[in-house]
């Protein structure tokens, strides 16, 4: 298996190249991303190369060079900096994943490319959100996303190429920050507590939003490729969850450890507006029958590691 992950220095990349490499062998993960310092920066553990996922020529040269048979697409400009520029997201979010799919179709590649909670918006049935209902985002990034859960199922449909998906709810990590996103408060935090011990969250604070720690979003991504095509209803794309709560619950949380710790809310009218659109909590029961989907972190577990992995940052 010859493994290429685009997009690869972002928050997810970041920590799924460690894990494709103790599966399936250093040698066989290509780390690919637009960035020359991101690319310094993975060179330190990887095999990787500076690419523009946008310049298919390119992307063509990588995947044929390095002999590709699975891509992971995690190249993306997330909810709120989407919302700054709309035609910008929409050609980086849709141009590297027409290509992705393009490229799966010529090299008869398997292709990841993340969804999101960014395909629900207000018609949605917000609590126990179901796996087939209504999907009417109104951000231009749930839009690309609702758009390639589309094409992607297309290309399966129509030309065989063996696309799978799950809708990441946000994702909380100690490893590289997440940048424009909605859910980034619940990583924000944590930093700003531990340096500075009081946060100001852009989020309303009794607005839901579900979750996953790292650790569970990086199994999904290797659980749902690896699994026997034959047990799979759905493909594009999965509910996922661990967990699902508000500022408000995460930061008593937080203060069961550092009892100092403040909080004030300053809602940011665009994030607001976004939180609000999405589901409280997820129904991924599709995802735990079809392909064995069972996160092990949840809030106290999550807060707890979060806590002692960022202190290890932020003390050096
Ligand atoms: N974490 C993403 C965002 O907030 C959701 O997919 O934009």
């Amino acid at each position: 298996m010859n493994i290429l992950v685009v997009g690869a220095g972002g928050q997810i990349g970041t920590e799924l190249i460690p894990h494709l490499q103790s599966l399936y062998g250093e040698d066989n993960v290509i780390a690919a991303d637009l960035k020359k310092e991101n690319v310094d920066r993975l060179q330190e553990f990887s095999r990787a190369v500076e690419l523009d996922a946008l310049d298919v020529k390119n992307y063509r040269e990588v995947v044929e060079k390095f002999r590709i048979n699975r891509i992971y697409n995690l190249v993306a400009l997330l909810s709120a900096t989407g919302e700054k520029n709309p035609m910008l997201a929409w050609d980086i979010n849709m141009g590297a994943l027409i290509n992705s799919l393009e490229l799966s179709r010529s090299y008869n590649c398997s292709l990841f490319t993340p969804s999101s909670i960014g395909v629900f918006g207000h018609s949605t049935p917000h609590a126990g959100t179901p796996q087939d209902t209504v999907m009417r985002p109104n951000t231009i990034y749930g839009v690309c996303k609702v758009s390639g859960e589309l094409l992607s199922d297309y290309y399966f449909s129509r030309f065989g190429v063996d696309t799978r998906s799950v809708r990441f709810p946000g994702i909380i990590s100690s490893g590289a920050l997440p940048g424009g996103g909605t859910t980034d408060y619940a990583v924000e935090v944590f930093y700003e507590i531990l340096q500075k011990g009081k946060y100001t969250c852009p989020i309303p604070e009794n607005t839901y939003m579900d979750m996953l720690y790292m650790p569970d979003a990086l199994r999904a991504c290797t659980d749902l490729m690896d699994c026997d095509p034959a047990l799979l209803v759905h493909r594009n794309s999965f509910n996922v969850t661990a967990m699902s709560f508000s500022p408000k619950e995460l930061f008593t949380e937080i203060q069961k450890h550092i009892s100092s710790a403040e909080f004030t809310y300053e809602p940011d009218p665009v994030k607001s507006e976004i939180s609000a659109s999405w589901p409280d909590s997820m129904d991924d029961s599709c995802a735990r029958e079809e392909w064995g989907w069972n996160p092990e972190w949840n809030l106290a577990s999550m807060t707890k590691d979060m806590l002692s992995e960022i202190s290890k940052k932020v003390s050096r």
